[in-house]
């Protein structure tokens, strides 16, 4: 294997592995510990499937119903289709790109489920010949490039994460996936189990502050994700058919760009894997 970094804060192109369910116990160890050191994980010319992406996203523990599907009819499904491209080959109808619009706000995937995601797992199959990157910012040099003051203000604060919230305002939410989705709280710090380097947790989902009012809730929020994402602390991934970009949910903001949906065609598909942090605590009691 042979790595690149891509920025001081995050990211790394690697290269010399090829991604599937046969890597060795210690090719997913090595793999696992560059996404603890690097967040974001890119990894060029995979002549991936949906069944090699699948095999290979349960290398890392246990793949995550798409929600979308499972909300609202049940059904579980362990892939996304990311873009433009309807699985019988058609590019899809506006609602689709209405709601995926969401994902162009900064965001840290399944963050207001329960037990949120650890990894997505995205690989690109056709892209757009202009526009469609992805940005990606680190909620861990976020927290560190805070003052002291600031981090022992924020470190015992819980947030209210809700899909409903961020993403109603964008496309309508079927009322049964909203069911399925109610108010969540994590912490607004977490720490990796394996480096001990800490990090915020915020993004599109985070609604408020526990114990605050809406005002003041929305101005720390507003302004922690206004200082993690700064242009000089994003890195951009323009993609390239067959690459696999593999991510930190637990430490990573990121989101789309946007392109032009009716001239090009764009299609990814994602895999999520759950995580199995402590210290989350449904919001609505069950
Ligand atoms: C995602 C996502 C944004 C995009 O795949 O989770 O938010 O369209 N993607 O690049
Ligand atoms: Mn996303």
């Amino acid at each position: 294997m042979h790595l690149e970094p891509l920025h001081d804060d995050l990211g790394a192109t690697v290269s010399g592995i090829t991604l599937s369910g046969d890597l060795t116990e210690t090719e997913v160890e090595s793999i696992r510990s560059i996404i603890d050191q690097y967040s974001v994980v890119h990894f060029p010319g995979q002549e991936m499937t949906d069944d090699k992406q699948l095999a290979l996203t349960r290398l890392f523990g246990e793949p995550e119903a798409e929600h979308v599907a499972f909300g609202s009819t049940g059904t579980v499904n362990y892939f996304g289709t990311v873009g433009n491209v309807k699985d019988d080959g058609s590019t899809a109808d506006n609602t689709n790109a209405r709601y995926q619009s969401g994902n162009q706000l900064w965001h840290s995937d399944s963050s207001f489920r329960e037990t949120p995601s650890y990894l997505s797992i995205l690989h690109a199959y056709e892209v757009p010949e202009q526009g469609g990157d992805t940005e990606f910012a680190s909620m861990r040099s976020g927290y560190a490039r805070l003052g002291a003051n600031m981090r022992r203000t924020i470190d015992p604060l819980f947030v209210i994460h809700d899909y409903v919230f961020s993403r109603s305002p964008i496309a309508p939410v079927n009322p049964n996936h909203a069911a399925s989705l109610p108010p969540v709280v994590h912490p607004i710090v977490r720490t990796n189990p394996s480096n001990q380097q800490k990090n915020l947790y915020i993004g599109s989902h985070a609604r408020s502050i526990v114990g605050m009012n809406g005002m003041e809730s929305r101005k720390i929020l507003d302004d922690l994700l206004e200082h993690t994402t700064k242009h000089t602390h994003v890195t951009r991934h323009a993609w390239r058919p067959g690459d696999t970009v593999i991510w930190d949910n637990r430490c990573v903001l990121h989101r789309g760009t946007g392109y032009d949906a009716t001239r090009w065609r764009r299609r990814l598909r994602q895999t999520r894997v759950v995580g199995n942090e402590a210290g989350i605590i449904p919001c609505v009691p069950s």
